[in-house]
Order: C-alpha cells, then structure tokens, then sequence
C-alpha cells in the first residue's frame, strides 16, 4: 500500500480548504488501487474539510491534539473532538512541533497511546537535524525517538511513521537515495525489533512531483509526507503520480 500524505501546516482558510478538496475531488474522484490520501489539516478548517471530504475515502486529521477528551486546556485541540468529525488520524511529534513548541518524546508516546485508544491511526515523525547527521548520531536520534515515542504503543493498532530528516523540511533539499534507503531500512529492521512489523514508513522533506517517483522507488519508503507542495492539487496529485 502506498499512502500519500499532505500536512498543510498553518495554512488555508476554511474557503481556501473547502475549495482544494471540491477540485481535488473532481480530479481524483478515488484512489487508485492501493493507494491512500492522508490531509493532516490545521484544527480551524477541520470541520470544512469534513464537510467536503463527506463520502470520499480520503482520511484526515490534526497535525496536534492534547492527550484528553476534553477540560481545562485553554487553546488546545481534542483528538476526541476530531473523531466526532471522521477523522481517522493524527500528527504525532512532527518537528516543528519538537524544535518550535519543545515536543518531547514521553508527550508523543501520550498521544500515540490516546489515538490509538481512540481507534485513529496516529503518524509519528521522527528525524535528525543536520547537525546531528554530521556528529553521525542519525541512528541513535531515530532510536531514542521511536524507544521514547512508541513506549506503551499498541502492537496490534494502527501506527505509521513519518522518517523527515530536520534539514530537508522547507529547504529544497532532499536527502539523497542512499541517504534515504539507509534511514528506511534501520526504521524498518529496528520497528521489527520492537515489535511494530508492517508499519509503514513515509518520507517528508522536499517532496515534489520532481523527486516523487525516485524517492517512492526506494525500499521501505511505502510513501510521503508532504508539506509545501501539499497546497495545490497540481503539485500534490503529480506526487502521486496522477
Ligand atoms: P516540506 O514539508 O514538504 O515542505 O518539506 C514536509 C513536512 O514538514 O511534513
């Protein structure tokens, strides 16, 4: 199964949303066999996007969420609340979440576990900066990440891991073949090790329809998180290869 992932980050109005998924559903109006939409959308345009996502088989969900139904949690998003407007998923530990908003791993691990209580699949991202890749602490940073995100995880629910190495996010720069083949493949054999078998492993930074089909034929890459070219359906279909 290949699944195609969009995070739309802190962008589009509820109109903006409503108008990309009416084109979106006209120009692929169902996945092809095997492959999968996934639109992690801000939590202000959630209820739009459901609306206009009714009766498609795309998933969505938060790109964040606070690990309780609901309470005194002034500014913070209910996976609980998502669900009640269909979404099937939800963003764990993206980057800008870990560098920006101090994200820690143990907080990850939190919602995994509440996702998956909740029956959505949660996507966790984990990733080295560049500075961390240069000290040759890749495999160690991904350990430490998937060890601290995955603690309590349910071995028999839905995960899916996003590998996104920090200095390819918004940069133009994508990590190379090798780069990407050696990441996947320690993701992979160490998920194994862990227990979490069949768990795909999209790959994010620098997405583009350019690079998509190269990157998409590496082992163990079962398909992308996309950020920027996620905002226009030209650039996101093209990804998919449509
Ligand atoms: P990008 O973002 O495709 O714009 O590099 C990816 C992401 O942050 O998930």
């Amino acid at each position: 199964m290949k699944i195609i992932a969009a995070n739309w980050k802190m962008h589009k109005t509820p109109t903006e949303a409503k108008s990309f998924f009416a084109q979106w559903k006209e120009v692929v109006p169902s996945a092809p066999q095997g492959t999968e939409f996934w639109f992690f959308l801000p939590a202000i345009n959630l209820e739009s996007s459901a609306v206009a996502l009714a009766n498609s088989d795309n998933k969505f969900g938060l790109q964040n969420f606070f690990a309780e139904k609901q309470g005194a949690f002034t500014g913070e998003n209910s996976a609980y609340v998502s669900q009640q407007l269909g979404a099937q998923l939800a963003l764990v530990g993206h980057s800008e979440r870990r560098t920006l908003f101090s994200e820690t791993d143990s907080e990850c691990a939190k919602k995994i576990r509440y996702a998956q209580n909740l029956g959505l699949i949660p996507l966790l991202c984990v990733g080295e900066t560049l500075e961390q890749r240069e000290k040759k602490l890749t495999e160690s940073i991904l350990m430490r990440q998937l060890d601290g995100g995955l603690e309590g995880a349910a071995r028999d629910k839905k995960l899916a891991i996003a590998y996104e190495p920090v200095w390819a996010i918004g940069t133009g720069k994508v990590a190379n073949v090798d780069q990407i083949a050696h990441a996947h493949g320690f993701i992979s054999a160490y998920l194994d090790r862990l227990g979490f078998e069949q768990t795909p492993i999209l790959y994010g930074g620098s997405v583009k329809p350019e690079n998509a089909a190269q990157i998409g034929a590496i082992a163990n890459v079962h398909g992308f998180l996309v950020g920027g070219a996620s905002l226009e359906v030209g650039s996101f279909k093209a990804i998919a290869g449509l």
